[in-house]
C-alpha cells in the first residue's frame, strides 16, 4: 500500500487527484439524479386556484393531497411528483400551462380543468402530444368528443338534468321555467331537463339564462315570479349556489310556492352548510353526496376533513378518482405514459366515494349511478340525502 500523500508528494498530483475525485462524486451524484428522474412520473394538474371558480381549485387540490397521502405518492413503482398550475379559470391560460407541463415538464397526464371552456382549450394539446387528460371537473357531454385523449371522473350535466325531471314528472310537477348558466353545462342541463320534462308529460313555460360571470339572479327571479310555474329547475356551476339561494329567499320566491329543484351543482356541499334554511326541502339529482352512507365514502370523508378542515364536495371526488385512475393506469403500464397510459385507463373500474364508476372504454366518459337527493338538517348541518338511484347511468348525451 502506498500512502499517496507521504509517498508521491507532488501538490500538483495530488489537486489531479482531487480533482478527479470530485468529479466522480459528481458523476455519481449525476447518476443518481438521472436514476431519480427516471424513477419518477410527473402529472400535470390545471386547477382554477384562484378567481370566481377558486372552490373547485380549492376542492380538487384537497383531493389530491388526500390521494398522496394514502398512496405514498407511488404507482406503477414510481415515485409521483404532481405539479398543480393555477389557470383562474381563463382558458388562454389553461392551455398555455398544458403547453409548458408537456414539452418542458414532460408530465405523463394533464388533470383538473374546472370549467368547460378551460376543458375544451386544451384538447388539441393532448390530441397533438398524444397526453391523456383527465377530465376531473369539467362537465359539459361534448367534452369528451373534443380528443382522443380525453378520460371524464367527474359528470355529464345530462346524467344529472334527467334524473332530476323524471323526479318532477312522477311528483305532480306540471309547469317548470328553466334557469341556468349560459354555457356549455347550462345548455345541456336545460335541453336535458326540458326533453325528459316534455317526454313525462311536463310543461316548460320559459327557459331563462344568466352569464357565467358575475351573473345577476334578481331580474330572472322576477321573471320566474310572474310566470308562476309549479318549480324553478337551476343549474348554476360550483360556487354560485349559495348566492342564488340567498336571493331565492330574500325575494320571498319559496314562499310564494315555487318549489326550488335543481342538480346537486346548486345544493353544493362546499357551500350548503351555510345556505340556510331556505335550501332545507330542495330536491335535486347529482353523482355525489358527502352525505353517501357507504363505508368508502365514510373513510373518504372522514380522512379528507381531517386534513382539510372543510367539507369534500363533488369535485373533490372528481379530482381524487382523476388520480386513482391514473395510478392504476400507471400500474399496468409500469409508469409509462402517452397511448399505453390512455389504453390502460380505458374501461377501468372501481369504488368511488361515489359508488361504482366505470370508464366506459368506448367513449372514455365515466357512468355512474345517479342519486335522487333532498336537502335536510341533520346534527344541525344541511346535507344532500340520498332517497333514491339510477344504477350505472351513461351519459344520456352521448346516445343520439
Ligand atoms: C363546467 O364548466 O363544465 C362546470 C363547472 C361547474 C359545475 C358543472 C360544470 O358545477
Amino acid at each position: 500500500d502506498r500512502d499517496w500523500s507521504s509517498d508521491v508528494c507532488s501538490s500538483d498530483l495530488r489537486h489531479h487527484l482531487l480533482t478527479l475525485g470530485t468529479l466522480a462524486a459528481a458523476a455519481l451524484a449525476l447518476g443518481s439524479v438521472a436514476a431519480r428522474a427516471e424513477d419518477t412520473v410527473k402529472i400535470g394538474i390545471i386547477l382554477p386556484m384562484t378567481g370566481p371558480s377558486a372552490s373547485t381549485g380549492r376542492q380538487i387540490d384537497a383531493a389530491i393531497k388526500l390521494w398522496m397521502a394514502q398512496s405514498g405518492g407511488k404507482a406503477g413503482g414510481k415515485k409521483v411528483e404532481v405539479l398543480v398550475k393555477d389557470d383562474a379559470g381563463v382558458a388562454d391560460t389553461t392551455r398555455r400551462l398544458a403547453q409548458e407541463l408537456v414539452v418542458n415538464d414532460k408530465v405523463v397526464a394533464l388533470a383538473g380543468f374546472g370549467l368547460t371552456p378551460l376543458a375544451l382549450a386544451t384538447a388539441p394539446i393532448a390530441t397533438q402530444s398524444k397526453t391523456p387528460m383527465v377530465v376531473m371537473a369539467a362537465a359539459t357531454s361534448s367534452i369528451t368528443e373534443a380528443s382522443p385523449y380525453i378520460l371524464r371522473t367527474s359528470f355529464t350535466l345530462p346524467q344529472a338534468a334527467v334524473g332530476i325531471a323524471e323526479w318532477a314528472a312522477k311528483n305532480g310537477i306540471k309547469k317548470v321555467v328553466t334557469l341556468v348558466a349560459d354555457y356549455g353545462p347550462g345548455n345541456d342541463a336545460e335541453k336535458y331537463f326540458a326533453d325528459r320534462f316534455l317526454l313525462n308529460s311536463g310543461q316548460v313555460l320559459e327557459k331563462l339564462r344568466t352569464p357565467l360571470r358575475s351573473p345577476d339572479f334578481a331580474p330572472v327571479l322576477q321573471k320566474v315570479r310572474d310566470a308562476k310555474p309549479d318549480a324553478l329547475f337551476v343549474f348554476l356551476p360550483s360556487g354560485q349556489g349559495a348566492q342564488f339561494m340567498k336571493q331565492f329567499g330574500e325575494r320571498g320566491l319559496d314562499k310564494a310556492g315555487i318549489k326550488l329543484i335543481a342538480t346537486g351543482d346548486v345544493t353544493d356541499d362546499d357551500q350548503l352548510a351555510d345556505m340556510g334554511d331556505v335550501a332545507l326541502g330542495v330536491v335535486n339529482s347529482h353523482h355525489y353526496s358527502a352525505a353517501h352512507p357507504s363505508p368508502a365514502n365514510k373513510k373518504f370523508v372522514a380522512e379528507f376533513e381531517a386534513l382539510n378542515k372543510f367539507r369534500p364536495n363533488f369535485m373533490a371526488v372528481g379530482g381524487y378518482d382523476g388520480m386513482r385512475l391514473i395510478a392504476k393506469g400507471l400500474e399496468q403500464t409500469k409508469g409509462a405514459g402517452g397511448q399505453a397510459l390512455m389504453d390502460a385507463m380505458k374501461g377501468q373500474t372501481f369504488e368511488s366515494p361515489r359508488g361504482n364508476i366505470l370508464i366506459d372504454a368506448q367513449t372514455r366518459d365515466i357512468v355512474q349511478d345517479i342519486y335522487t337527493r333532498k336537502v335536510e338538517k341533520k346534527d344541525g348541518q344541511l346535507w344532500n340525502i340520498e332517497f333514491d338511484v339510477q344504477k350505472s347511468v351513461k351519459d344520456p348525451g352521448k346516445q343520439k
